[in-house]
């Protein structure tokens, strides 16, 4: 509704459409993803919505609706398409542009306005969100109502990679294209496959914010991938994704302290992923509860990625649990959600 207000008031006509998609929470394997690793997320009930129309002119204009109705217009056009020096939002949009003409899907000139409610910087997607909106309503104004979910996903990713500069995995773009309603998503992250998990009968999500909004720390993401590219390197592997635990130990000799321990968070992190997907279909609380507590420890420990206030966090809803499942900090890290 306030999508397609914000249109009607920004542009004197009803939109064709409204394109919408989740955030994610991540239920557990972090960082895994661009190791072709396996990840649990799920779909959450907060996204974005765009409301769009075709326009005459080949360029885009937008309104961010939650953002003082700032505006941003650009011409569509391969090379034409840049990011903003200090662009946000803005860049979010350009990137899904230039990425679906990269990936050879022609865009139409177009109005739209956008607007969300998953908070930002939680560790919820946001952007993945706005990503995947953005593509699947672009290609829905070309008359592709059923588009190749994977692609746009690729798309949305590219757009993260190129135009906002931060070397992100494919899961949230997939877990935002994907999601379904009380399910949660098994992904092997190297065959780009993934397959819906039930989740049991009564069983609760529960998304705590830390309050710890995280900060700019595409840095510090970027730099743990380096991390685990230069520990695979070290073990002959493409992909940490290849790599079992008694050879992680066995070869170590001259792997630097540090990215042997992120190489070790990998490896275990994806052996817990999958058990804990078992654990989830049968309902298994118990082992649920270990799996998210060795990964937080491991995240904590070895991936560095957890604040002090995430841990305690963590720590108190844990033991107020007590057995009943489990609880660990969920996304990129540094801050958001547990
Ligand atoms: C961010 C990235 C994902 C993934 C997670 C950590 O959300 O966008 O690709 O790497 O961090 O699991």
């Amino acid at each position: 509704d306030k999508a397609i207000a914000g249109y009607r008031a920004t542009y004197d006509a009803a939109p064709e459409l409204v394109a919408y998609a989740p955030g994610r929470v991540n239920l557990i394997g972090e960082h895994t993803d661009y190791n072709g690793g396996f990840v649990l997320p799920c779909a959450i009930p907060y996204g974005t919505a765009i409301a769009m129309g075709r326009s005459n002119a080949p360029e885009i204009s937008a309104v961010a609706l939650d953002l003082g109705n700032a505006k941003d217009r650009f011409a569509i056009g391969g090379d034409a398409i840049t990011p903003l020096d200090l662009g946000e939002w803005e860049n979010h949009l350009r990137g899904i542009v230039a990425g679906s003409l990269a990936f050879d899907l022609p865009v139409h000139g177009a109005n739209m306005a956008v607007t969300g409610n998953v908070p930002q910087g939680a560790g919820l997607s946001s952007s993945a969100s706005l990503g995947i909106a953005m593509a699947l309503g672009l290609s829905a104004l070309n008359g592709q109502d059923d588009p190749d979910r994977t692609k746009l996903a690729r798309i949305a990713q590219w757009a993260e990679h190129e135009f906002v500069g931060c070397s992100c995995g494919l899961m949230d773009q997939l877990a935002s294209a994907y999601g379904e309603a009380d399910h949660a998503l098994l992904i092997d992250c190297g065959k780009i496959e993934n397959k819906a998990v039930p989740m049991p009968d009564g069983a609760r999500i529960l998304i705590v914010h830390s309050g710890v909004k995280r900060g700019l720390v595409d840095s510090a993401y970027n730099e743990r991938r380096m991390q685990c590219e230069a520990a695979a390197r070290h073990y002959g592997v493409t992909e940490l994704r290849d790599l079992d635990e008694t050879r992680l130990n066995l070869d170590r000799n001259g792997l630097d302290e540090t990215a042997f321990r992120r190489a070790r968070h990998v490896v275990t992190e994806n052996a817990r992923t999958l058990e804990m997907a078992a654990a989830l279909a049968i309902g298994d609380y118990a082992a649920i509860g270990n799996m998210m507590q060795a990964s937080h420890q491991s995240m904590r420990d070895d991936f560095e990625i957890t604040l002090p206030e995430i841990d305690r966090l963590v720590e108190n809803i844990t033991s107020s649990i007590d057995g009943e499942g489990g609880a660990r900090m969920t996304g990129g890290g540094f801050g958001g959600c547990v």
